[in-house]
């Protein structure tokens, strides 16, 4: 059976700032789903991630459709109006546009999506993170899909060995996709000098060369791109197909042990870095730290296991202590060098109208 598993996901309000949703907001969204989705739907499961609402939905209309496009977005409005009912912060933040118009891209909420023939037994991992961007993706899938030191796949299993083609975006392009495929291991370093420039280079999607499979598809939005302005940081979605022919969820998860610095955190303008966490958990420290959680399910023709949490395991509870003391760390540098992202990605903020006016008050000293 071809069936689609479609992500989307928007921030529309959260309690006590960006912390996270209120039960009742994600009651709503729930409910809107429930009713509106009945002839669209096979099935869906709704989760928050920090401050963001992802609403995972499989069905069999490919991906892009605008039925499935409206579902989503018609939820985020109702739930705006509970947002703003309730008093939430930022009610609606992430529906930069009025009207609908055919599909989420370039209106707010980040999408990620993929369709398949769904396999006798499959596995797939949800992965959602809040406080950073798109780029936060970049590490773990290219150690998972091209390093041999994290993933022995590449080397045991003959299907892996064959490599993965990375489908890689350059999101400063707002014109339009603008992206390169290039083929692992062959163009190694190729990918890594795109992939270490996290605010330009993105992965958009992975795919088996062996098979011609899709493994993974990911949200590649950013939302200054869109609104010219800040309005919040990009809280990437992702969807990754596991085992047999790909990655085994453990090479999949393995990379989030590193807690690798990412952009984001406060005012999505520092560097932090990324603390895998469990399902339907909020924000901390310093608006942060920017966090990732990974639903793993199991599926039969489009119909969803339960969610299994893949970060609740007391392995990461040593990872989440190494990742805070991290983090610390990297504070008590303050705005200083690598605390802080660099000019280009703070344009967006209310920072130039300040380093404007402090312009005509430099001088050259004859
Ligand atoms: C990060 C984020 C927060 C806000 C910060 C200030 O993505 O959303 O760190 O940037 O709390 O928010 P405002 O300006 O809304 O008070
Ligand atoms: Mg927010
Ligand atoms: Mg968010």
């Amino acid at each position: 059976m071809k069936v689609t598993l479609s992500v989307i996901k928007a921030d529309i309000g959260s309690i006590g700032g960006h912390i996270c949703p209120s039960r009742q907001l994600l009651q709503t969204v729930r409910e809107h789903v429930a009713g509106a989705g009945k002839s669209l739907l096979v099935d869906n499961y709704i989760s928050h991630t920090g401050d963001d609402i992802a609403i995972l939905m499989t069905h069999t209309r490919g991906v892009g459709d605008k039925a499935i496009h409206k579902l989503a977005w018609d939820a985020f409005v109702a739930g705006t109006e509970m947002a703003k009912s309730q008093g939430l912060y930022g009610a609606g933040q992430d529906l930069l546009k009025d009207a609908f118009s055919g599909n989420v891209r370039g209106m707010g909420p980040a999408s990620a999506e993929l369709e398949f023939d769904e396999r006798p037994n499959e596995p797939f991992l949800f992965f959602a993170a809040d406080k950073t961007d798109p780029g936060a993706f970049n590490l773990p899938l290219y150690l998972a899909f091209a390093d041999p030191m994290n993933t022995p796949g590449l080397m045991l299993a003959p299907s892996l060995g064959q490599g993965f083609r990375f489908v890689i975006m350059d999101v400063n392009h707002t014109a339009g996709d603008r992206v390169i495929e290039l083929d692992a291991p062959d163009e190694l370093y190729a990918i890594a000098a795109l992939l270490r420039d996290t605010e330009r280079y993105v992965v958009d999607s992975v795919w088996s060369r062996a098979t011609g499979l899709q493994a993974v598809t990911a949200s590649t939005s950013r939302l200054h791109n869109i609104a010219g302005k800040y309005t919040g940081k990009d809280d990437p979605v992702m969807l990754v197909r596991v085992q047999k022919d790909f990655p085994a969820t453990g090479e999949i998860l393995a990379p989030y042990a590193l807690g690798p610095y990412v952009a984001g955190c406060m005012r999505g303008s520092h560097q932090m870095p990324l603390m895998p966490v469990g399902l339907d958990s909020g924000i901390s420290y310093f608006d942060g730290p920017p966090v990732i959680s990974c639903a793993a399910f199991a599926m039969h023709e489009g119909r969803l296991t339960e969610a299994v949490d893949a970060f609740a395991h007391p392995f990461w509870d040593t990872v989440r202590q190494q990742v805070s003391h991290k983090a610390v760390d990297m504070r008590r540098q303050g705005f200083f060098g690598a605390a802080m992202l660099p000019m280009a990605e703070l344009e967006y903020t209310g920072i130039m109208e300040k380093l404007q006016q402090l312009e005509e008050r430099f001088v050259v000293r004859a």
